[in-house]
């Protein structure tokens, strides 16, 4: 077994294709040694067995990434608390009644205001263009107003857009707090502690004025329940906000570059798009490469997963985008093919116990827009060839800047 440390991880380069690294990892070496920006060791795991091994399994742990010591994945992050957020929510003893609100049934409720409002942006789109940019114009906007709207906050109180600065001030406090490796430390601080004093006014406004929404059950956590305090209450807050748009944003974005790319494909979506829908939402949760640096742990004893010994505390890094091309459990998995069979579930959500809890909001959103844009996809194409697309480097996601389009 090859226990030598591969040079720089994340692998510079990949963008709309597998970086070739993963390509031999996956075929020789799904748990290999590589060396992060910060020049920690970390073992990354990119077999899709091994990676579900390692989401699944109490001998990896995530809140400890967040410790002082040990080895890092990055040199800065947002403090620890808004990163452990879920699990203030669990010790507090209300995460299932904050995960209510996206619960099936909630965003059940929802799903007639995603059709029309994925609808409606699309038209405006339209008649705006040609050329449109589908960043701006749908990908941004739509979900920072969806998770604007499951927190209850007053600026999605109308039906539509946010205003456009409050949309550019959010998606600028996400985009910093989805960073990697790109900006300092005192930056990232400023950026949280002005999306909390941005977040403060509306808990203020929450308290005068009920929204309903997973906001008011926050604040009532605080106030009643007294399991929150003001200061974790806007840290929570801020992280729902963030993680609840910003990976939609660069998913639906990349998810329109790959039907683009493919238009066979987009085709048939645009001619079956109630008999394609359920398996095009999951093909494209698998196929699109969303990931620039995996999901990280540490192994709190010592364990054996793919032939490397792994020490207790090691620094593990799961690649999730490369699991879903591992060709030992997908059939041929770089081909996008939308009717794809059911077989072996992607782990774009992850899985174990910090599984995402916002699934099912996001296969509705990623529905509604794939509904709204099915019969437009015939007459859409890229306006620049795919290696001309522009990117936000330093985030820990891949993502277009824009996605310009014609027809
Ligand atoms: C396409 C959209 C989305 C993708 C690909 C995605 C992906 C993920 C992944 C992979 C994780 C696990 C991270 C880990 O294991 O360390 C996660 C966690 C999380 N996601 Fe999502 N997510 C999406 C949408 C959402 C939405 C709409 C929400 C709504 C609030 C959300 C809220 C969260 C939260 C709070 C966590 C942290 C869970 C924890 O710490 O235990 N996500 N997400």
């Amino acid at each position: 077994m090859e226990t030598e440390a591969l040079s720089d991880y994340p692998f510079p380069g990949g963008r709309l294709e597998l970086e070739g690294e993963y390509r031999q990892l996956l075929r020789r070496r799904p748990v290999a040694r590589v060396t992060t920006p910060t020049g920690d060791l970390a073992w990354l795991v990119t077999g899709y067995t091994e990676c579900r091994f390692a989401l699944e399994s109490a001998r990896f742990d995530r809140d400890l990434i967040a410790a002082p010591t040990g080895p890092r994945q990055q040199e800065a992050t947002v403090p620890p608390d808004a990163f452990n957020g879920m699990r203030l929510l669990t010790e507090a003893g209300i995460a299932g009644e904050v995960m209510r609100h996206l619960s099936r049934r909630r965003v059940a409720q929802h799903r007639p205001w995603l059709r029309r409002f994925a609808h409606r942006l699309f038209t405006d789109m339209i008649s705006s263009g040609p050329p449109a940019d589908l960043m701006a114009d749908f990908a941004a906007p739509y979900p920072l107003a969806v998770m604007c709207r499951v927190l209850g906050l007053s600026v999605a109180r109308q039906d539509g857009r946010l205003p456009r600065p409050d949309e550019e001030r959010l998606a600028h406090w996400a985009e910093l707090a989805f960073s990697f490796n790109s900006r300092g430390a005192a930056e990232l601080h400023e950026g949280w502690e002005q999306l909390r004093a941005y977040l403060a006014d509306e808990v203020a406004r929450e308290r005068r004025q009920p929204s309903g929404g997973m906001l008011s059950t926050l604040v009532s956590a605080c106030d009643d329940k007294r399991v929150l305090s003001d200061g974790q209450l806007l840290d929570v807050t801020a992280l729902l906000l963030t993680v609840g748009h910003k990976t939609l944003t660069s998913f639906l974005g990349l998810a329109a570059v790959d039907l683009l790319r493919h238009p066979e494909q987009a085709r048939r979506l645009a001619e079956d798009p109630a008999g394609l829908l359920p398996t095009a939402v999951e093909e494209l949760l698998r196929h699109v490469l969303i990931e620039v640096r995996g999901v990280a742990r540490i192994a709190t004893a010592r364990v054996e997963l793919g032939g490397a010994v792994i020490e207790r505390g090691d620094l593990v890094v799961i690649a999730l985008h490369a699991a879903g091309r591992d060709p030992r459990c997908f059939t041929d998995p770089d081909r996008l093919d939308l009717a794809r069979e059911p077989g072996t579930e992607h782990l774009a959500f992850g899985a174990g116990e910090h599984m995402c809890p916002g699934t099912l909001l996001a296969r509705a959103q990623i529905t509604a827009a794939l509904e709204a844009l099915a019969p437009r996809l015939p007459t859409l194409s890229l306006a620049v060839e795919p290696s001309d697309l522009a990117w936000t480097d330093g985030l820990i996601l891949r993502t277009p800047t824009a996605v310009p389009v014609t027809w």
